[in-house]
């Protein structure tokens, strides 16, 4: 199985083929995102939400994104794996993005890193790509600072936001970002954006025209069953299929129908006579 690498990337978008990302933690959620065709798994900072009970994912370290990397990594036989750097991990000094990089690159084992922001981390994927880092951008709405500003508003409704977010799109493109992810940015605005740059785009919330989609794997099974934005829709009901198993074990072990025979273990017959 030859592992999915960016030239790939750039040829399905040359193809016009969608590219599929999708987000993991773990390494069983990993292989039922691999085996069902994904070409991207991204350890994203939605682990945050998604996984440790944060209200955002402000809170989640490098040792978090570390942590659900590896299984990640381990898991993906063919899928590209890429990883979110934490708030906090790029923003210090390019010194410490570097490091923070490396340490996802060589201690996780992932093919790629991404981080958030426009034109002015730019400089800083320069840095990272110069030295063979491979790099998703992500502009848009951007989840790690958005409550700080704005909160989460979808973006590039008018048209100087839309040449903005166009702007970065080109900035990082030239500074060696591989792909760029589009979050809530108008759909007229990101078909513009994708077609403007040779470097894939990956939409979440961004309308059908980019050239690839990405979902949270708890949304789009259906294993968050809170609030979950317009965009996501639903495949399927794992949260109700998980608790109806758990409580058929329950009801089970409650009315000594589980274990049975078959689920125990029998001593050896001439070993229980002698021990009664
Ligand atoms: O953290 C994440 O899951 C993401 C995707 C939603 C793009 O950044």
């Amino acid at each position: 199985m030859a592992k999915i690498n960016i030239s790939h990337l750039y040829d399905k978008k040359k193809r016009g083929e969608k590219i599929v990302a999708v987000t993991a933690y773990d390494y069983p959620c990993a292989l039922v995102a691999e085996a069902a065709g994904a070409d991207i798994l991204l350890v994203g900072d939605s682990l945050g939400n998604v996984v440790l009970g944060y209200e955002s994912t402000m809170k989640v370290t490098m040792a978090d994104i570390l942590h659900h990397a590896r299984p990640v990594a381990r898991a993906a036989q063919k899928a590209l794996v890429v990883a979110d750097m934490p708030f906090g991990s790029y923003q210090i000094s390019v010194e410490e993005a570097l490091r923070n990089a490396v340490l996802l690159l060589k201690e996780a084992g992932v093919a790629a890193v991404k981080l958030e922001g426009g034109a002015q981390v730019a400089p800083l994927v320069a840095a990272m790509t110069g030295q063979g880092i491979p790099v998703m951008a992500h502009i848009g709405l951007l989840p790690q600072t958005a409550a700080l500003w704005h909160g989460y508003r979808v973006q590039g409704c008018d048209e100087a936001s839309a040449r903005e977010i166009l702007k970065a799109a080109l900035a990082l493109e030239q500074a060696g970002a591989f792909s760029v992810v589009l979050e809530c940015v108008a759909s007229e605005a990101a078909a513009l954006i994708t077609e403007k740059l040779n470097i894939p785009t990956i939409g979440i919330g961004s309308g059908p025209h980019c050239d690839g989609q990405v979902l949270v794997f708890h949304d789009l099974v259906g294993l968050n069953e809170g609030h979950v934005p317009r965009f996501v829709k639903r495949y399927g009901a794992a949260a109700e299929a998980m608790r109806r198993a758990v409580g058929d074990f329950a009801a089970e072990v409650r009315q000594g129908l589980y274990p049975g025979d078959e689920h125990s273990f029998p001593m050896n017959a001439d070993e229980l006579k002698r021990l009664y």
